[in-house]
């Protein structure tokens, strides 16, 4: 955001910016700015220089728009879909694929009106994505600055609203939280089995819990801390992807590396 924009929230021209301008300018959805494989996440009034020259995106772009730099390069608008969080998001701690994003949701069912408790928010890709699905997402980042590039990353997400990023351990905040006030708990950190044990208390009745781990020494941790607590229909499954390659010689699975990204822990609470 440029100074120049800043100034366009005084709508009115009286030099400040009232309670409703304020706002107006809080709720803009960043847009998608494309030229082949050029993309750039861009708020309405906010400009950004590119090696085509400077993207100026006025307050009413809509998607479908097209743009042009300063030098005649037109840029496609295009509206943020879930996929893109993983590529636009500044990046800490790891974010999830897409895929482990997709099956997490698919898993846990989070969905419109649930209420998740995330843990480690990194990147926040997947506390964006559960909030995008619906969900009011309370998320924990022990490291404040990690915490701090999340919360920019919401607001770049259009999710602000609905994810509440808290520093902090969650180890240690567990006992400050109500108890059954969430449907679903997410979590991807090495010390999951520690917050698992906890989940009977955390969640309700047919509540979920998913953990994510790329190591399979605390995914077992994991699954004894879910089985120790009772929680029921206790599976894991690794998440491997297998791409597959089209061309004049003929079709087969792609040679590049087996497509591991982790272990996926499903469990729920009846
Ligand atoms: C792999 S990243 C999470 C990525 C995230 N799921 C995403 O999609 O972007 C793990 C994060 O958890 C944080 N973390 C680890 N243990 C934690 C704990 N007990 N409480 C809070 N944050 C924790 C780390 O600092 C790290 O940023």
């Amino acid at each position: 955001m440029t100074d120049d924009s800043d100034s366009e929230t005084d709508a009115d021209g009286d030099g400040t910016a009232s309670a409703d301008e304020t706002a107006d300018a809080d709720d803009r959805v960043p847009v998608l700015l494309v030229k082949g494989d050029r993309e750039y996440l861009i708020q309405p009034g906010g400009e950004q220089g590119t090696d085509l020259g400077v993207l100026e995106v006025p307050e009413d772009v809509q998607p479908g728009d097209t743009i042009e730099t300063h030098l005649g390069e037109a840029f496609r608008v295009r509206r943020l879909r879930g996929p893109d969080l993983f590529h636009q998001f500044e990046r800490t701690g790891a974010p999830m694929v897409p895929r482990d994003v997709g099956l997490v949701i698919g898993e846990t069912g989070v969905s419109q009106g649930d209420r998740v408790l995330d843990t480690g928010t990194g990147t926040g890709v997947l506390a964006a994505s559960m909030a995008r699905a619906g969900a009011e997402v309370v998320t924990y980042e022990r490291d404040p600055e990690f915490a701090d590039v999340a919360r920019e990353n919401m607001k770049l997400g259009g999710v602000d609203d609905s994810v509440d990023v808290r520093t902090g351990d969650l180890t240690e905040e567990i006992d400050a939280l109500e108890p059954s006030s969430f449907d679903v708990l997410t979590l991807d950190t090495g010390d999951a089995a520690a917050v698992v044990e906890h989940a009977p208390d955390l969640l309700v009745d047919g509540g979920f819990v998913a953990v994510y781990s790329p190591f399979i020494e605390s995914t077992r941790e994991v699954v004894a801390a879910a089985r120790e607590v009772e929680l029921s229909n206790v599976r894991t499954r690794e998440t491997i992807q297998r791409e597959m390659q089209f061309d004049d010689r003929g079709s087969r699975p792609s040679t590049a590396p087996v497509g591991h990204t982790g272990y996926l822990t499903i469990a729920r609470n009846v």
